[in-house]
């Protein structure tokens, strides 16, 4: 039987990969120390004898040895993600991401196992070679402005993976971008989304970073998923990066008043300085869109979740799921 191990499974990602891995007949052991993630995204699956919860982090060498030793499939998730995150503490995103991703790629090139690693679309940076195509520039900030060390330590986790790869390990990179859908948090570390959601169901107004005209491509999660998968199981992606996104670009904006009208909220939109949300030296990107030919092409994969579809059936689950509503 196949049998995946999922690093940071009770992630919004990881869990619904979890799920969909548990489906298609795999036995899937996770492996997550919930800085960020929720039991509460994996508990209707804690009875199911094929599924394995470890509660610990990746740094944790021996364990992480045992484990990849008995999976088949590793699916390397586990992050400190989210802007916000990497802003109020860049130290423990650097090391999280850094380290271990060292240990996962490590342990698996000693059992020579397959792996899947999640990477970002931050990795473009501020490019303006839109849209973002695998092989495109980078274009980073300088290093005094910590929401660049995000980009910066997956980018050395992607360096590590392909220098990895040329020694013989069968490793795949996935850049996801902006995946949104239910189990996405709303205690506000980084999606804006579920900010927004959370705004609408508290009456609140919708706080829109900036000017509101920078853009994003929001990608459901089961779309994100079946990327990932469809990444895991295609030999052809062995040593290869793909953009998994939908590439429809939207303005925060233009997502807020989505959400107004979806939510029937009576709320306002404001507008907030950056630096009111994230300190003086922060710098955003402007316009983020993933060329989806390359997974079109290799891996037959292309998001099919349209936004409104996407965020009713994300605003239907907060309904149940978040507190305040
Ligand atoms: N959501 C997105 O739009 C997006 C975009 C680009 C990249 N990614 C990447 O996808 C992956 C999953 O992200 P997500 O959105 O599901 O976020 P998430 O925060 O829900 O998931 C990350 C998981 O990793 C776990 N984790 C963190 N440090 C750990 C450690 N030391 N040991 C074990 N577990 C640990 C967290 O508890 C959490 O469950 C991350 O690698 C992230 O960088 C996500």
């Amino acid at each position: 039987m196949k049998h995946a191990l999922i690093t940071g499974g009770s992630g919004v990602i990881g869990s619904n990969l979890s799920d969909a891995l548990l489906e298609r007949g795999y036995e899937v052991t996770v492996i997550d120390n919930l800085l960020t993630g929720r039991i509460q995204n994996i508990e209707h699956n804690l009875e199911n004898p094929k599924f394995h919860l470890i509660h610990d982090t990746i740094l944790n060498e021996p364990l992480m040895d045992e484990l990849i030793k008995s999976a088949s499939v590793v699916y390397h998730l586990a992050a400190a993600v989210g802007v916000k995150h990497i802003v109020n503490d860049p130290l423990q995103g650097i090391l999280i991401n850094v380290k271990g991703s060292e240990i996962v790629f490590a342990h698996a090139f000693k059992y020579w196992k397959r792996v899947v690693f999640a990477s970002t679309s931050e990795i473009y940076g501020r490019s303006t070679d839109i849209p973002f195509k695998e092989d495109g520039l980078r274009v980073l900030g300088p290093t005094h402005v910590d929401r660049w060390s995000y980009s910066t330590s997956k980018a050395l986790d992607e360096h590590l993976a392909f220098a990895y790869h040329h020694k013989g390990l069968p490793v795949s990179i996935v850049r996801y971008f902006n995946a949104y859908g239910p189990r996405i948090d709303e205690s506000g570390y980084g999606s804006v989304v579920a900010n927004f959601i959370s705004q609408a169901f508290r009456g609140e107004p919708l706080t829109v970073h900036g000017d509101g005209q920078q853009t994003r491509c929001f990608t459901f999660v089961g779309d994100t998923v079946r990327g990932t998968i469809a990444t895991g199981e295609h030999k052809a992606a062995i040593g290869q990066a793909f953009n998994i996104g939908n590439n429809k670009e939207i303005t925060i904006l233009e997502l807020a008043e989505r959400i107004k009208k979806l939510t029937g909220t009576t709320a306002d939109i404001k507008f907030i300085p950056y630096e009111k949300a994230y300190g003086k030296s922060y710098q955003d990107t402007r316009r983020r869109v993933p060329d989806v030919s390359k997974a079109q092409e290799m891996l037959g994969f292309r998001a099919e979740v349209d936004l409104d579809d996407g965020l009713a059936r994300t605003i239907a689950w907060a309904r149940e799921h978040y507190e305040v509503n």
